[in-house]
């Protein structure tokens, strides 16, 4: 990969004039052009995204095309796709992909085709669904499995806890629930509700050290021996009620998991990427091992877009430019992503960690320290609820926020009355955020309503909408198992083409290492009678709580 740092390519450059003439433009008046639309536009499967509501033109789109060329973007996706070993600071190749490759095909990493060891997880990962699924997986009575507890947290819970969500329409009997965080009310409010014989755990963790999720599982073990006590011999129960997720099978095996109930995964899956391993054992759980194929074979579809198509026809590669534009051009700080469907409702927070946990770093591919904007900021909510919350600052705020859009054209349950009334919003908020409303038209709208001179002047001023805010709009068919494979996979690889043009390495996450260590140090003052040094306000939060 090519080390670069961005702002000194002639592209950069160029864009940063261009950025000049262009800043000002209304994207309204864009669309004189009657071919705007279509051409910014891509179509590709079940997906249309529509790009056109961004403050760009032709030039802009042609720019950025050229920084993606001088980054050597081409090369660097061959990489990826390659087995390179592209997260270099952990000395790893990324491969996710490899995992939603077809039975037959050969991925080599290290001179090793990986292929053969992925069928078989997930040979056993069916194997295993079918058993839980169909009820012949019985627990310490006899009884056959109702409910599936999934323990993890950062990667290991927030893929499968938002593909569950997502996929809600395609569950079969099983009630799937999700603990994370260390917040033993958390646990212990889950568990207040299960029954022991008839209930599943699956501990997902990839290193199987991480705080949260032992602390989690030892909670739960022990809430469950405490309930078997004596009705059954303790291995012989845990091994039919838990299983775990893990590259760590001698941790897994000191936790006492029968090593027969470990789903093994590889370091070259990254923990925000590995919802298509067998960290995705719950979801295979909730929706049956066919969905879940189904996605994977869904991502591999998008796997050959991005890997195929020509880069200003590429949904990934486009996505991620125009995020460059704004968070560099603009110097928009975030990002927000409303999907038009409940059933996503996790998204937004997934990407919080698959984009923010990759793309916020400060150091470049040479160790230096960046002199330009990296990562942005991701948040949202489904819409239309985010209508009612947080749209005023988009529409009349202060801040640049370009904004994802993503809906569906059949909702799944087929209530055309209501479908229609969210698909309208979705429409008419991009339209409103794009048009805006001029002081001639709020006058002229209190005007017909009857409103008394006077009071129209003092509200006009507030009734204004300046517009010209950006919108990206993902229109896909409907919400399959295949669509949502394919649609996290396209913001995957937005999230490794971003990587590539701001010279940073997404695959690593070494911010996240220093709390976790001074955690451990005040959780030593918590448990004793000490309090180790620390800044004075730390020592004084610390001995309040301890007060
Ligand atoms: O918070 C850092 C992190 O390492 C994430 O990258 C990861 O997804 C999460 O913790 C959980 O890690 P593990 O699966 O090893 O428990």
């Amino acid at each position: 990969m090519k080390k670069i740092n961005p702002t000194q390519t002639k592209a950069w450059k160029a864009l940063q004039a261009h950025f000049e003439k262009v800043k000002d433009l209304q994207m309204k008046n864009l669309f004189a052009d009657a071919g705007r639309a279509e051409a910014f536009t891509l179509k590709w499967d079940d997906f249309l995204v529509d790009y056109s509501k961004n403050r760009m033109t032709a030039e802009t789109k042609s720019l950025l095309l050229d920084l993606a060329e001088e980054m050597n973007l081409e090369e660097a996706r061959a990489a990826y796709f390659g087995g390179a070993e592209i997260n270099e600071t952990e000395g790893r190749a990324v491969m996710h992909t490899a995992l939603r490759q077809p039975k037959d095909a050969h991925v080599s990493i290290d001179g090793e085709d990986v292929i053969p060891e992925v069928n078989d997880v997930k040979e056993k990962i069916k194997g295993f669904c079918d058993t839980v699924i169909s009820g012949s997986h019985k627990g310490y009575t006899g009884k056959a499995i109702t409910d599936v507890v999934n323990i993890g947290i950062g990667g290991s819970d927030l893929g499968p806890v938002m593909v569950a969500e997502a996929l809600a329409y395609y569950h079969n009997h099983l009630n799937v629930h999700f603990i994370s965080n260390v917040d033993g009310d958390h646990v212990h409010e889950s568990l207040k509700s299960l029954n022991p014989e008839t209930t599943l755990f699956v501990i997902v963790s990839k290193t199987f050290t991480t705080q949260e999720t032992l602390s989690n599982a030892n909670t739960a073990r022990k809430w469950f021996l405490d309930k078997v006590a004596g009705a059954a011999s303790e291995g012989e129960a845990v091994a039919k009620h838990f299983v775990a997720v893990s590259t760590n099978e001698e941790a897994v095996k000191d936790f006492g998991i029968d090593p027969n109930n470990v789903f093994t995964m590889w370091d070259w899956v990254g923990g925000r990427f590995s919802l298509w391993s067998s960290v995705g054992l719950s979801i295979a759980l909730a929706v049956g091992y066919s969905n879940f194929e189904s996605m994977l074979a869904g991502a591999h579809k998008a796997d050959g877009h991005f890997k195929n198509a020509n880069l200003g026809e590429n949904i990934p590669v486009m996505m991620a430019l125009t995020t460059v534009w704004y968070n560099n051009f603009f110097g928009a700080e975030s990002e927000a992503i409303i999907p038009y469907t409940q059933y996503l409702h996790r998204f937004p927070a997934y990407l919080q960690q698959a984009i923010m946990e990759s793309n916020g770093k400060s150091v470049d591919r040479n160790g230096k320290h960046v002199d330009y904007q990296t990562g942005q900021i991701v948040w949202g909510e489904p819409g239309t609820n985010s209508q009612h919350a947080f749209f005023q600052l988009i529409h009349q705020g202060t801040k640049i926020i370009p904004t994802h859009f993503i809906g569906y054209k059949h909702s799944l349950h087929g209530d055309t009355d209501h479908h229609n009334k969210l698909m309208a919003n979705f429409f008419a908020q991009t339209e409103a955020l794009m048009n805006g409303k001029t002081e001639a038209e709020a006058r002229e709208e209190l005007q017909s309503s009857g409103m008394d001179s006077d009071a129209i002047e003092k509200l006009v001023p507030f009734k204004v909408f300046d517009g010209n805010k950006p919108t990206t709009t993902l229109l896909i068919d409907k919400l399959t198992p295949e669509s949502l494979g394919a649609l996290i996979a396209l913001y995957e690889h937005k999230i490794f083409t971003e990587g590539i043009l701001w010279n940073i390495y997404s695959y690593d996450q070494w911010g996240v290492e220093l709390g976790k260590q001074l955690a451990k140090n005040v959780l030593n003052d918590l448990n004793s009678d000490q309090v180790a040094a620390h800044d004075a306000s730390t020592t004084q939060l610390i001995k309040a709580f301890k007060s």
